[in-house]
C-alpha cells in the first residue's frame, strides 16, 4: 500500500479555509478571548505531563473544524497506519519509515519486508547495554589499563544532531564519562577538541549509516592518525566502534565487528537518535535513561497514533503550522525552549523540519503549486529576548512562535525557575496583547518629558499585539519527557508532509552540493580550475593562489 496522493489546495477544506481566512485575518486575538470566555479551556491539551496551550493562536472554532477536515479530506489517518505498519512510504527510496519500531515493545510484531524487526531491535538494544555497562563500568579499558573517561562522537547531521541535543538536553543526568561531539570538517574543530583528550582514555564512536560521509571519514581518519601517536594499530579496535549499515567500509577502517552497532535502512538518518546512532546518549546517561527516552517517544507515538484528531497534539500543531504557512504566507516559525538543557533543540529541528519538508515536487511527481517546509529557527528564552524578540514583536513579519518548558527546576532553584517562567508567560502575553496608544500615552505622562516629546515618542512604543503563540508546559525535564517532546516533533512533521502531498522522507537536495564538492576539492589538490561560472571560478582562483 502507498500513500495517496491529493494536492490539499484541491480540497473543500482548503478553499473553505481560503474564504475563512477572509473573515478571521483581521481580528485581534484578544477579541477572540472577549467572544469565548471558555477558548483557553477548549485550545488547549492536556497530555500525561504535558499542557499544551494553542488558545493565543489566530484561530477559532471554524478554523479548527475546517484544519480538522483538511486532515480528513488528504487522508492522514490513513497515512497514520501506512507509516506505523511498515510500509514503504519512503516511495522515492523504496523504504519504510521506521524509527518508532525502535521504541515499541518488544513483544509487539512489525513486518518490514515479511520479517518481524522487533527481534531483531531487540538483540541491538541489548548489544548498545552491555556495551554502555561495560564502558561505564570500566570492565572495557583503554589500551593501557585505564578506564574511559571521555566519547567522542564523530558525524553529521542526524548522526550528530540528534545525539548531541539529547546529551546536551539530559547533561543533569550524565554520569562520569564527558561527551564530545565532532560533526563539521573543521581541522582546527578536530584538532581543539582533541588538545583536551588523552588518547589512552578516550573512545570514538564514528556514526555514519553510510560510512561514505566525507565530513565523517575525514575526522575518523584525523582521530585515528592522532591515537595512533601514542598507541598502535591493534589498539584501534578497543577505542573506535561504529554505527553504520556498512559494515564493509567499517571493518576497513580497523573497527572490530564486535564493536560495530547496526543500523537499518528504515530509519532516516535525522530520526536515528533512537537507534544504535543514540550510543552516545546511552554511554552519557546510562543505558536505564536511554530506555526511558524510548519510553516516552512511545507514549507520544500511542497518543498520535489513537488520539482522535481534535485532542491530537501532533496534528493540531501541523494544523496550526499549515494554517500560517499556507494562509496567512508566514515564511518562518520561532521554537524557543526556556531551558538551557535544550540549548541545541532548534537546531536539531532545523534538520527534522527543514531536510524532510522542504520539498517541492508532490507525490505525483508534479511541481508544487503552494508552499512547503517553513523555516525553522529560535534559541533559548530568555537569551532570544534579549536577541531578537524585537523583530518578533515589531517587525514587519508575523512568526508563530512556540515556547517550551518545564514547571520545574532540576537543581530545585525555585527562584531562578519563577523568574524563567514569568518571562515565558510575559512574552506571550505581551505578543499578543500588544500596547495600545492609551497605555502607552498614559505611562509617557507620568514622566517629566515633554509633551511635545511625548507625542513622537507615541507611535515607537505602540505594540500591535495579535501576535501568535503556542505554549508546550512539562512537568519536568527528564529522559522520558524529552523522548516524548521529541516524537511530538517527528510526528508534526510527518502530518505536515502528508498534507503537503511530499515525501518527507528523502533528502536528494543535499546530494549535489556534496557532489560539487568532491569536483572543487579534486581542482584545490591539482591546483587546476576546470570549468565553472565565473564567480566560483574567481572564488577558487584566489584560493589556489
Ligand atoms: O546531509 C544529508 C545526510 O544524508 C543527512 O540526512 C544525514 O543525517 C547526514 O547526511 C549524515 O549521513 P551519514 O549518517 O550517512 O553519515
Amino acid at each position: 500500500m502507498s500513500l495517496a496522493s491529493i494536492d490539499p489546495t484541491k480540497t473543500s477544506a482548503w478553499k473553505a479555509l481560503q474564504k475563512h481566512l477572509d473573515n478571521i485575518k483581521d481580528t485581534h486575538l484578544t477579541t477572540f478571548f472577549k467572544e469565548n470566555k471558555n477558548r483557553a479551556n477548549e485550545l488547549s491539551i492536556k497530555w500525561n505531563d504535558f499542557f499544551v496551550d494553542y488558545s493565543k493562536n489566530r484561530i477559532d472554532a471554524t478554523t479548527k473544524k475546517l484544519l480538522l477536515q483538511l486532515a480528513e479530506e488528504t487522508k492522514l489517518k490513513e497515512a497514520i497506519n501506512l507509516y506505523f505498519s511498515g510500509a514503504p512510504i519512503n516511495q522515492t527510496e523504496k523504504r519504510a519509515v521506521l524509527h518508532t519500531a525502535l521504541r515499541t515493545p518488544a513483544n509487539k510484531t512489525i513486518h518490514v519486508d515479511g520479517k518481524n524487526i522487533t527481534q531483531e531491535i531487540k538483540k541491538v538494544k541489548s548489544q548498545i547495554k552491555e556495551f554502555t555497562e561495560a564502558i561505564i563500568s570500566g570492565k572495557n579499558t583503554g589500551y593501557s589499563g585505564k578506564a574511559f573517561t571521555d566519547i567522542v562522537n564523530i558525524g553529521i547531521g542526524g548522526s550528530d544532531l540528534g545525539p548531541h541535543m539529547i546529551t546536551e538536553a539530559l547533561a543533569f543526568y550524565q554520569n562520569h564519562l564527558t561527551s564530545h561531539f565532532i560533526s563539521n570538517v573543521d581541522g582546527d574543530h578536530v584538532q581543539q577538541t582533541l588538545k583536551k583528550l588523552n588518547p589512552e582514555t578516550t573512545l570514538f564512536v564514528v556514526v555514519s549509516k553510510t560510512f561514505s560521509t566525507q565530513e565523517t571519514l575525514t575526522n575518523a581518519q584525523t582521530c585515528k592518525e592522532w591515537f595512533l601517536q601514542k598507541s598502535s594499530t591493534e589498539d584501534i579496535s578497543h577505542h573506535f566502534v561504529a554505527v553504520s549499515c556498512n559494515t564493509e567500509n567499517t571493518t576497513s577502517f580497523g573497527i572490530n565487528q564486535h564493536y560495530i552497532f547496526p543500523m537499518w535502512d528504515w530509519v532516516g538518518g535525522r530520526f536515528s537518535l533512537w537507534s544504535s546512532a543514540g550510543l552516545s546518549i546511552s554511554l552519557s546517561i546510562g543505558y536505564h535513561h536511554f530506555n526511558a527516552l524510548l519510553e516516552g517517544a512511545f507514549e507520544m507515538d500511542t497518543h498520535f497514533k489513537e488520539s482522535p484528531f481534535d485532542e491530537n497534539i501532533p496534528v493540531i500543531l501541523a494544523l496550526i503550522s499549515i494554517w500560517y504557512n499556507n494562509f496567512f504566507k508566514a515564511e518562518t516559525e520561532a521554537i524557543i525552549p526556556y531551558s538551557q538543557y535544550l540549548h541545541k533543540l532548534p537546531a536539531y529541528l532545523q534538520q527534522a523540519f527543514m531536510e524532510s519538508n522542504g520539498k517541492s515536487i508532490d507525490r505525483d511527481g508534479n511541481p508544487i503549486s503552494y508552499q512547503t517546509g517553513s523555516i525553522i529557527w529560535g534559541a533559548t528564552g530568555t537569551n532570544a529576548q534579549h536577541a531578537f524578540f524585537q523583530l518578533i514583536h515589531q517587525g514587519t513579519k508575523l512568526i508563530p512562535t512556540e515556547f517550551i518548558a518545564f514547571k520545574e527546576s532540576l537543581f530545585q532553584e525555585e527562584k531562578h525557575q519563577d523568574k524563567l517562567i514569568a518571562n515565558f508567560f510575559a512574552q506571550t502575553e505581551a505578543l499578543m496583547n500588544g500596547k495600545s496608544t492609551e497605555e502607552v500615552s498614559s505611562e509617557l505622562n507620568t514622566t517629566t518629558l515633554p509633551e511635545e516629546q511625548i507625542a513622537k515618542l507615541i507611535p515607537y512604543k505602540i505594540f500591535k499585539g495579535n501576535k501568535p503563540s503556542t505554549s508546550i508546559l512539562i512537568n519536568k525535564l527528564t529522559p522520558k519527557s524529552i523522548g516524548a517532546l521529541v516524537s511530538l516533533y517527528e510526528h508534526r512533521i510527518f502530518a505536515q508532509g502528508i498534507i503537503w502531498n511530499i515525501y518527507s522522507y528523502d533528502q536528494w537536495g543535499v546530494e549535489l552540493g556534496k557532489q560539487l564538492a568532491i569536483r572543487i576539492e579534486q581542482e584545490i589538490n591539482t591546483k587546476t580550475v576546470n570549468k565553472h561560472d565565473q564567480s566560483t571560478t574567481n572564488l577558487l582562483t584566489e584560493y589556489i593562489n
